[in-house]
Order: structure tokens, then sequence, then C-alpha cells
């Protein structure tokens, strides 16, 4: 049988909650195929810096390099934890995971599932996926502050966009389209920010010569705002940088019906490093040892990561099974553990 060794950081709040449903959907969609998952389980996060002040070693980044792919709940604290302030738990975990592995393309899809009350009165049909730039752009923290706190401060975090990693993200958002739907729009700000969007720009409309059948469109980060909740179905890929991707996929998530749906990829295409699958939310103190979490997003983020590994079947067995337990939600709430059971349960029949 073929062996998964799987990285798993439950990590803060309610991380740990809707990991311990995913991983029992995991385990339930494997268990009659011929993988194996053995689980490497890594305790980090802001709990973990309070106590022991790591956010993650040396040692911890290479003994989850080497695993064939990661299950991440969500870490951090409460926003604005002055104990946490210089922690940088999102920068010193889970973007250095990103960066390091090289995670470029942030794959997170967003669909309106049938019955599924989202926020808007006519919605059409929504199913279109964010290619977000995962390991560059304002997130680099290239940047620094000088004259700190004083009332002559300047504080400056400069946007890092180089040729070499805005065109393979684009080469794959392409492919994906053609996979797809065959829409792509690239989202920027090229009227304000002329030197990273126009070079985005010319290398989208290089990179869509290669690819005929691929419609292309283009639209400013404001702009795309309003088609997101005015005309959503308009879009299949779209194709983004770090940061404004990152802001449209909460719109997208809140647009769908919740960012308890929203799944997501830190994908490394070339298969160099491991890829990592987690919820677009966060860990959500408010809600955090209460049972109220939805899973659902985690749990369609391990479908992710089944098909990434190459397990279509299992995959969509998993889609399938979130899909239809969604379509019977009604307005009875279930804790965190009654949707990870009957969407597992559904797996074993
Ligand atoms: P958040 O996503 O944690 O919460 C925003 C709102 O959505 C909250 O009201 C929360 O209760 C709700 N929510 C989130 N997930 C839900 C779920 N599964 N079911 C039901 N409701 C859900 O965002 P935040 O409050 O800005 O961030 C909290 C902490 O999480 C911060 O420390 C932040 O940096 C961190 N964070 C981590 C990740 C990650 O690990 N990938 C992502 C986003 C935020
Ligand atoms: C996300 C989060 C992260 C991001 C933070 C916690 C670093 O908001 O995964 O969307 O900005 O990418
Ligand atoms: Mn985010």
């Amino acid at each position: 049988s073929r062996v998964i060794r799987l990285a798993v950081i439950p990590g803060d709040g309610i991380g740990p909650e809707v990991i311990a449903e995913a991983e029992k959907v995991l385990d339930a969609a494997t268990a009659s195929s011929d993988v194996e998952i053995e689980k490497i389980r890594f305790s980090l996060g802001a709990a973990r810096y309070l106590e022991t002040g790591d956010t993650l070693s040396d040692d911890g980044l290479t003994a989850i390099a080497g695993t064939d792919a990661i299950l991440l709940g969500a870490v951090g604290g409460v926003p604005g934890d002055p104990r946490l302030k210089d922690a940088n738990i999102e920068r010193g975990l889970l973007l250095k995971l990103r960066f390091a592995l090289d995670h470029y393309v942030n794959l997170r899809p967003a669909k309106l599932y049938a019955g599924v009350p989202g926020p808007l009165a006519d919605p059409g049909e929504i199913d279109f996926v964010v290619v977000r730039e995962g390991t560059e752009g304002p997130y680099v923290g290239n940047g620094g502050s000088i004259r700190t706190g004083t009332v002559h401060e300047v504080a400056n975090e400069t946007s890092v966009n180089t040729a070499y990693g805005v065109e393979r993200v684009v080469r794959y958002a392409f492919a994906l389209a053609e996979r797809r739907r065959n829409r792509l729009t690239l989202v920027h700000k090229t009227n304000v920010l002329v030197n990273a969007g126009g070079m985005w720009k010319r290398i989208v409309d290089a990179v869509a010569l290669e690819h005929p059948a691929v419609a292309v469109d283009y639209a400013h980060v404001d702009a795309a705002t309003i088609h997101l909740v005015t005309n959503p179905g308009r879009f299949d890929v779209i194709v983004t940088d770090n940061l404004f991707g990152d802001i449209l996929t909460d719109l997208a998530g809140a647009v769908t019906g919740g960012i308890g749906l929203a799944a997501s990829g830190n994908i490394n295409p070339d298969g160099t490093f491991p890829s990592m699958f987690e919820p677009v939310h966060g860990s959500a103190p408010d809600i955090a040892g209460t049972q109220q979490a939805d899973p659902t997003a985690a749990i369609l983020s391990v479908a992710l990561l089944l098909d990434h590994l190459g397990l279509g079947a299992e995959s969509a067995r998993v889609t399938r099974a979130a899909e239809s337990d969604i379509a019977k939600r009604g307005t009875t709430p279930r804790t965190t553990a009654e949707v990870g059971d009957a969407i597992a349960r559904a797996l074993q029949a």
C-alpha cells in the first residue's frame, strides 16, 4: 500500500476543533483504499508560543518539509493580544511555511452550494476559483519603519513582484481555466500600481497568446469587489496578487454563504515541497471552545488535499458527502462534531 506522510498542524482556537472533524473524514475516505496515512502532529501556534517562545524552529520546518502534505487548522490568537504583539505567529509560522515551501499558488475555490442561504438576494450560480499568488507581493516583509513611534515616523511595506514569480502563477491559472470554463480575469490595480500592475498585465497578455481558447479580461480590485457582489457568476478563474487575493477570498467566502465553507490549498505545483491545505478562516477566538465552528471548510480542504495527492476518487467522495450534508442543513444548529460525524458516516455507507 502507498504510505502518505501527513503533517497535521491543528493550531489555535477553533483550529483543533475543525481539524478533529477533518481527520475523521480523511480517515473514513481512505479506510477502504490502498493508501495508508501516517500522521505526524506538530504543536505550533500562538498557544505554543506563549508557553515556549517558539514560532517555528529550523528543525520543525525541516521535519514538515520532509512530509508529503500538510493539513493545517488555523493559527493565531485574539487580534490585538498584547502578549503576542512581537510574536508574529502569522509571519513567523504561517507565512514562513508558505514561503519556505514555495507555495506559490494559493488556490481558493468559491462556490455557492445548493441549499446555502447566502447573503445575496439573487446570486445566480457562483463557481469560481481565486488563484492567489502566495510567495510575493506586499507579504514578503520588504520594508521597515524609521523614527518609529514618533510624529516623524516613516513606515514602508514594499510589494515585491518578480517576472519569474508572476509568470509561474499566471501559467497555473491559465491551465486551470482550460480545465474549467475557459475564462480568466486578472485582478490588480494597474491604474495606480503602474509598475507591479503593468508587469502583471504584460505577463497575462503574453501567456494568453499560448491559450487562445481562454477568454481573458481584467478588473481593478475595487471594481472586482462590486462584481463579486452584484454579478459573481461572471467569474471563472481569478488570478491576482497576494494581498488582493487575501481580501477577495474573504469576500468570496461571505458571498457564498459563510467563511465556514471556504477551503484552500497552498500549492507547490512542482512537487519540490509538500503542499498545505487549510480553511480560509482563522482561529476564531470569539467562538473557540464552544463547538459552534463549522468544520466544512476544513473538510473541503481535505478534498483539495486528496486531489493534490492524486486520489481523485477519494477527493470526489469527500466533496460529494460534504455537498449533500450542506444541502440538507436546516436551521437547527449542530455542533462541530455533529457535522463532522455526519459527513464521515456518509462516507462509510
Ligand atoms: P477569523 O476568520 O478567525 O474570524 C472571523 C469571523 O468569522 C469570526 O466572527 C469567527 O467567529 C467567524 N468564523 C471563522 N471561522 C468560522 C467557522 N469555521 N465557523 C463559523 N464561524 C467562523 O478572523 P480573525 O478574527 O481576523 O482572526 C483570528 C485569528 O486568526 C488572528 O490571530 C488571525 O491572524 C488568525 N488567522 C489565521 C489564519 C490561518 O491560520 N490561516 C487565517 C486568518 C486569520
Ligand atoms: C489567510 C490569512 C493569512 C493571510 C494571515 C493570517 C497571514 O488571512 O490565510 O487568508 O493573510 O494570508
Ligand atoms: Mn485572509
